[in-house]
């Protein structure tokens, strides 16, 4: 498949993996890394034409897959999907929270009801996946790997304070269930990516991506593939000290440069 893991071969044999938002980006990266590596794969997302696109670019590897509509706002599509998967491969062992959206605005120009929709879709939705299938999956089992896709929230998000706040939610909400479930047999971590090329960003232009580019101590954006090595190391029996954990893979980006232009302070009128 053109495609070589840095990770051993059958490191997953045996495991079952649901990927949100599997069929693009990120999400896509994460599934078929999981599958050259022996896991099952289910992927879901709101639209059939992205599961179905992702579904035969996962076919190529071979493999068990399967996938269907989901939306992770809403907990009855949430339900049937993992009770789907169940069905189909009996368990769950990991689950990637991937699926998410944003658009950039600044604070003043959002409404209310923008703001509600991005936290909706990227703290609300993350936490009713996570409650479906660790309530009919992995605590019946006492075993699941969870791993929530936040963003390098480290100096607020200027310019997108909707996801900034819904993935800061996350990112507590990490630390919260890897301790409520660490006696349940559930390691639960998140990774906080950059900007990363890939269909997610594509949407932003050059202008912005050079912005961010600039604003990268390793001067470059991420790629998928190194996302999803991070997201398939804290999700995998080797990481099995670590939970709670929000480990970032920005180039730097968390730690400087200029995220939003400041101007000089107008006079009070
Ligand atoms: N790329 C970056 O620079 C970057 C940086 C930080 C964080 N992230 C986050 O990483 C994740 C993947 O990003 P990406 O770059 O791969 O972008 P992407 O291709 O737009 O991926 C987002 C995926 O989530 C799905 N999705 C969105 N809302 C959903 C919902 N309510 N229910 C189910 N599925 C839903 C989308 O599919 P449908 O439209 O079919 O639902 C899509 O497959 C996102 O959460 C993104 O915000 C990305």
């Amino acid at each position: 498949m053109g495609f070589q893991s840095i990770f051993r071969d059958g490191l997953f044999d045996g495991q079952v993996a649901i990927v949100t938002g599997g069929g693009t980006g990120i999400g896509l990266a994460v599934a078929r890394e999981l599958l050259s590596l022996g896991a099952a794969v289910a992927i879901g997302s709101r639209k059939a034409e992205n599961v179905k696109a992702g579904l035969e670019a996962l076919s190529v590897a071979g493999g068990k897959t399967c996938g269907r509509e989901l939306d992770i706002r809403e907990p009855e599509s949430c339900g049937a999907f993992v009770d789907e998967v169940l069905q189909r491969f009996g368990k769950v062992d990991v689950l990637v929270n991937n699926a998410g959206g944003q658009f950039p605005s600044p604070a003043q120009g959002l409404s209310p009801r923008g703001f509600e929709a991005v936290v909706r879709n990227n703290l609300i939705g993350p936490f009713t996946m996570t409650h479906a299938t660790a309530n009919r999956a992995m605590i019946p089992a006492r075993r699941g790997r969870i791993v929530n896709v936040i963003a390098d929230i480290a100096r607020g998000f200027p310019g997108m304070v909707h996801t900034g706040a819904a993935r800061a939610g996350v990112d507590n909400m990490t630390k919260t269930l890897a301790v409520e479930w660490a006696s349940l047999g559930i390691r639960v971590n998140a990774c906080a990516p950059g900007t990363i090329r890939s269909s997610g960003t594509s949407q932003y232009g050059d202008d912005t991506l050079e912005f961010a580019r600039r604003a990268t101590p390793l001067k470059r954006l991420g790629t998928v593939e190194e996302v999803s090595r991070v997201v398939l190391f804290l999700c995998s029996d080797q990481n099995d000290y670590v939970t709670g954990s929000t480990y970032y893979i920005d180039g730097g980006s968390s730690l400087w440069g200029d995220l939003w232009p400041i101007e000089e302070p107008s006079p009070q009128s």
